[in-house]
């Protein structure tokens, strides 16, 4: 069980929660975490066997898990998924809406497939989970809403500018909702590195959080009800001073950054030619 549990067993301790994602990375984690605290699981992603492997792991813990394998860019199964869980539970108590893909977007690397995905699984994605759980939430007039963005919502980031504006979408989303619902905790969590499989191939990543580590933060900001939690907290200070640079400065920035990444690399003859000229 994590460290500091107390807050964590006050707030969590016989919830219903609701997370996508679960098969991998952050979403596995968080239900590794919570496990211990007597929850009610409903996980959602595509590959159902991931999700049952992790329930079969965690049978010795006072949790249930209820499990269904669904595509969250498709709204109807969402819906039926969320309404089928909530007739389960009796309740949806948190709704943590964790699944999310990466994909670059640079003039010279547009993949519309992918792009598609990415639009239609971060942003649409999120939307009809924090729809379909809203429905059983609001008439209770209780809930928790948490969306997961990213430091890549910092600002129009080189090469990955779609995936960055479904990250600060979320954010918008869950604020603009918060304005009309005040009886709903709304929490957006902007995650710096962790280490999880979607950063696999990232060469850039920094200051990279394990997974295990990185729940336990979540779950204490969310218990904390905090409206939005960035971190690790050096992330949390970056982040803040990227937002407040002048544009100048930050495209300057931004435009050395992607020349030094874009370098190609020397190709054989050309590092042939310069040895022999030096
Ligand atoms: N790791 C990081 O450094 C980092 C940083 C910032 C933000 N994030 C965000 O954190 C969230 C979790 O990512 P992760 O790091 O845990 O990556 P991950 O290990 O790749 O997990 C992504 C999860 O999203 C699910 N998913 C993807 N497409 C889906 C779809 N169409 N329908 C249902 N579920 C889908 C996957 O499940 P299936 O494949 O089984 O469907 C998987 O469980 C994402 O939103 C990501 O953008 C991660």
């Amino acid at each position: 069980m994590a460290k500091n549990s107390s807050i964590l067993r006050e707030y969590w301790s016989g919830k219903s929660v609701l997370i996508t994602g679960a098969s991998s990375g952050l979403g596995w984690a968080l239900t590794e975490a919570l496990a211990p605290y007597g929850v009610t699981f409903g996980l959602l992603s595509r590959r159902e066997e991931k999700m049952q492997e992790l329930a079969d792991s965690l049978k010795h813990t006072d949790s249930t898990f209820w499990i269904r394998g669904c595509d969250i860019r498709d709204r109807e199964a969402v819906f039926a998924a969320v309404n089928d869980f909530h007739e389960h539970a009796g309740r949806i108590d948190v709704a943590w809406a964790n699944s999310g893909i990466s994909a670059p977007s640079s003039f010279k690397k547009w993949d519309w497939e992918l792009i598609d995905a990415c639009l239609k699984t971060n942003l649409y994605g999120t939307m009809h989970t924090v729809k379909a759980c809203l429905n059983h939430m609001v008439p209770r007039k209780q809930g928790t809403i948490v969306g997961i963005g990213s430091m890549a919502s910092v600002r129009g980031l080189p090469t990955r500018g779609v995936y960055s504006l479904t990250k600060i979408s979320i954010q918008y989303l869950l604020e603009s909702l918060s304005a009309e619902l005040p009886f709903i905790q709304f929490t957006t969590i902007h995650p710096g590195f962790v280490d999880t499989p979607i950063i696999a191939s990232n060469k850039n990543a920094f200051w990279v959080v394990p997974a295990d580590r990185a729940a336990d933060l979540m779950l204490h900001a969310v218990a904390r009800k905090k409206a939005v939690y960035i971190f690790p907290f050096r992330m949390r200070m970056l982040y803040h001073i990227i937002r407040l640079l002048p544009q100048k400065l930050f495209t300057g920035g931004m435009r050395k950054f992607f020349r030094r990444a874009e370098k190609p690399e020397l190709s054989e003859t050309e590092k042939q030619a310069i040895t022999s000229t030096n």
